[in-house]
């Protein structure tokens, strides 16, 4: 099977930036990118990503809201933390190198049993099979695994099977081979049954029923959470916040707020959330959009208040920094997607003025931004 296999892959696979290189560092980064993320989505962030970090020592000596600035959009952003995280430890006590010894390797931060075994067999042949989603689903339709993949018992039986399948000669390219077919052939809605190199064996095709693999367990239905957000405005900035690092989403920049009560109205959760969170009283002027966005395992909508400052001083509790920017400077900061829906909208509104005029003519808009990071 494993030559019909490297047979196809050979013409078959398509040109990726990252099969044109053997620095692990480089390879390590498009395996990160390309967990839970398509390959068509992460090919323009890879290539911007080491651009701006073109070696390790770049990005260890980058601070992380640069990082996070160059990942924004692309999710999972404990993936980037770590990453950067993983960097400084080699820097900080490795000499700068990535370890080729597995189990060195998985003690950093963000390598778990899948980066693990794609990056150390793709960047120095080590013979482990690497199983992430289009490997399960290929290999639970060629061998007919019965066991729901997203068990245990289901997930040892592919991982099983990988093991004794992998190429001891050409792990990595075995491995991307595996993934590869899955991408372009074994799709999850419309195989290509025809075009496989395992179509003879395939224990799926010779049922007739492909779509019944990989078998699932019965998911839970995703909850949605109600959330309410401020645009805090005073003397024509507005207040944004930065997410602690360990939170979802953490490292991120934000608009403040937090998720509504039963029996709780959007307004006053509006108002509530800023206050605990940032010491502001502030008014509520107007409702500016209601945006959804959903997140794996959870879905949100969010209804977005334009409010001024009414007293108070910025005391922080939960996020763990903040700025007052004028609006035209949002780019310089990572936000989460669902908070680029409703950008746009605040920036065809004027901000409001409301709050004590600065006495001194060097007032704090005519100061250059201070920039994240900086
Ligand atoms: N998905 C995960 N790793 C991959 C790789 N190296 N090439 C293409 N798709 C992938």
């Amino acid at each position: 099977m494993t030559r019909e296999l490297l047979g196809w892959f050979a013409h078959a696979q398509r040109d990726l930036p990252w099969r044109h290189t053997r620095d692990p560092y480089r390879i390590w980064v498009s395996e990160i990118m390309l967990q839970q993320t398509q390959v068509r989505t992460v090919v323009p962030y890879y290539e911007r990503f080491l651009a701006r970090f073109p070696d390790l020592a770049s990005l260890a000596a980058s601070p992380l809201d640069d990082v996070m600035k160059i990942w924004e959009g692309l999710g999972y952003y404990a993936r980037a933390r770590n990453l950067h995280a993983a960097a400084r430890a080699i820097v900080a006590g490795r000499r700068g190198v990535v370890p080729q010894d597995p189990d060195r390797f998985a003690e950093l931060p963000g390598v778990g049993v899948y980066v693990r075994a794609a990056v150390m067999s793709i960047a120095f042949g080590k013979p482990l099979a690497a199983v992430d989603g289009n490997v399960k689903r290929v290999l639970a339709r060629a061998f007919g695994v019965e066991e729901a993949v997203d068990r245990p018992a289901g997930a040892t039986a592919i991982q099983k099977i990988a093991d004794r399948l992998l190429d001891h000669e050409h792990p990595g390219t075995f491995n991307q081979a595996v993934m590869e077919l899955g991408a372009l052939v074994c799709r999850p809605r419309e195989p290509d049954c025809p075009a496989c190199p395992w179509c003879d064996a395939c224990v799926a095709r010779a049922e007739d029923a492909p779509h019944d693999y990989p078998r699932k367990s019965a998911r839970r239905p995703v909850p949605t959470a109600r959330i309410a957000v401020g645009v805090v405005a005073r003397r024509g900035r507005v207040l944004i916040t930065r997410r602690a690092e360990s939170a979802m989403l953490g490292g991120l920049w934000e608009f403040p707020g937090g998720k509504i009560r039963d029996q709780e109205s959007a307004e006053a959760a509006c108002r509530r959330e800023i206050r605990e969170e940032t010491g502001l009283y502030v008014d509520v002027v107007a409702k500016v959009a209601t945006v959804r966005h959903a997140y794996s395992h959870l879905k949100v909508e969010i209804d977005v208040f334009r409010c001024v400052h009414r007293k108070g001083r910025v005391r922080l509790r939960g996020p763990v920094d903040h700025r007052w920017i004028l609006l035209e400077d949002t780019g310089h900061y990572a936000f989460p997607k669902a908070n680029h829906k409703f950008i746009p909208v605040l920036k065809d509104a004027p901000v409001e003025r409301r709050g004590r005029p600065r006495a001194s003519k060097r007032s704090a808009r005519s100061k250059p931004d201070r920039k994240p990071g900086a």
